[in-house]
């Protein structure tokens, strides 16, 4: 690539965008914000002016034929998702895209399919990724000190949509709200199954359950309450392909901080438990435990994890946005090892799919075996 800045436009320009995206693009000296659009003017002017953004469009196929755009964010509901990045691919550009990059499996696999054809970067917004403790995990995973894993325990749960007057998003069009709606599993789950894929392999087989709690919430695009059948919370048990085992719990009406991830890895050497949340002005915490000194110790997370300037006083969602711009930006510049790409957003939503299944189906449901 000819320049040594990433030339970057944003698609959407609301809540996560404001919060995440945008504090993390800005501080990554190896991104140039370009351009955003919105199909809200206002919403656009306002973070081009508080980002310092040089172009504002509202119509998303003139900031993806930008010359100047080399890698476009799709930052947008969920049901604009594929037909966006599927915009992006077409046009020859590399793609990140928050999660899920689609509403089923088969068409997040047309995604991963489309950049591999036209040889393209892309990267599934899978923030906690970028967590300092979960990469330090992983990383104990990978030299070989935690051993073989036995067992992972993930969760996602917050009370973020317990108040039935906060709104519920990304409720696809024209939903029948009489029947029960994978809400959890998907916005929370998509999330967690990929962390715990990452740590732990591909998945052998789910069995899960989910459960509406609030009979009556706000939900945004209706006027008034209405009767939604929502999955608030999903519980799962998992067989890897390994031989782990595992267990999940996502769950949008849990009383406690944000984000609410919980990541316990167990192994034959060693465990170690992640916890993304935040308390008393921490945004994480990470323990460890050996065969030998069975005591779980506080870790002190190391510095490699932080983007400069950054610490574990850094409100969360910045700082897992700031580490997946600089990593995210150094993997297309130089061409590093490709990660939380389309194809881990499709085995994600496989995943995701199956859990769903297996809740109506009343079974386990397989997952194919792609070793
Ligand atoms: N990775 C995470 O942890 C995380 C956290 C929160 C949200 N998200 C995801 O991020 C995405 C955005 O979330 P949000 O809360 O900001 O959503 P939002 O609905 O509040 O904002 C989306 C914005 O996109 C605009 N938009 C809609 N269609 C568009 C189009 N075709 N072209 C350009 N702009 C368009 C809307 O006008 C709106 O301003 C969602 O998919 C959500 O699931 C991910």
């Amino acid at each position: 690539m000819a320049s040594n800045r990433l030339g970057v436009g944003v698609l959407g320009a609301h809540a996560w965008a404001n919060k995440a995206h945008l504090p993390g693009f800005k501080s990554c000296e190896r991104m140039d914000l370009v351009a955003i659009c919105d199909v809200v003017k206002d919403r656009a002017d306002a973070l081009a002016q508080k980002f310092g953004i040089r172009k504002v469009y509202t119509d998303p196929r003139q900031l993806i034929a930008d010359p100047e755009v080399q890698m476009v964010d799709v930052c947008t509901p969920t049901d604009t998702h594929l037909e966006l990045s599927l915009a992006v691919i077409a046009a020859g550009k590399h793609v990140l895209c928050e999660k899920p990059i689609a509403r089923s499996a088969a068409d997040a696999y047309r995604l991963h399919e489309a950049t591999q054809a036209k040889g393209l970067r892309s990267k599934t917004g899978f923030t906690f990724r970028y967590s300092p403790a979960l990469r330090q995990i992983r990383a104990w995973i990978e030299d070989g000190t935690i051993g073989e894993i036995f067992h992972i325990h993930g969760f996602e749960q917050n009370s973020q949509f317990l108040d039935p007057y906060f709104p519920l998003r990304q409720v696809p069009a024209g939903a029948d709200f009489a029947k029960l709606s994978p809400q959890s599993i998907v916005g929370y789950g998509s999330h967690l199954v990929d962390l715990m894929r990452w740590m732990g392999g591909e998945f052998g087989a789910v069995s899960a359950s989910m459960k509406s709690y609030v009979p009556e919430r706000m939900v945004r695009g209706y006027e008034g309450m209405q009767k939604i059948l929502a999955d608030d919370g999903t519980v799962g048990i998992v067989e890897f392909a390994s031989g782990a085992q595992g267990v999940l719990q996502t769950s949008i009406v849990a009383v406690g901080n944000y984000p609410g991830v919980e990541i316990r890895v167990y192994g034959s050497k060693a465990a170690a438990i992640g916890r993304l949340v935040t308390e008393r002005g921490d945004a994480e915490t990470l323990r460890f435990a050996r065969a030998d000194a069975v005591e779980f110790e506080p870790v002190t997370l190391p510095a490699n994890h932080f983007p400069p300037g950054t610490s574990v006083k850094t409100m969360w969602a910045e700082l897992y946005y700031q580490n997946l711009a600089r990593h995210w930006a150094d993997e297309i510049l130089d061409g590093g090892r490709p990660e939380a790409t389309f194809l881990d957003g499709a085995r994600s939503q496989e995943i995701v799919d199956a859990c769903v299944a297996s809740h109506f189906e009343r079974r386990w449901i397989s997952l194919p075996n792609y070793d």
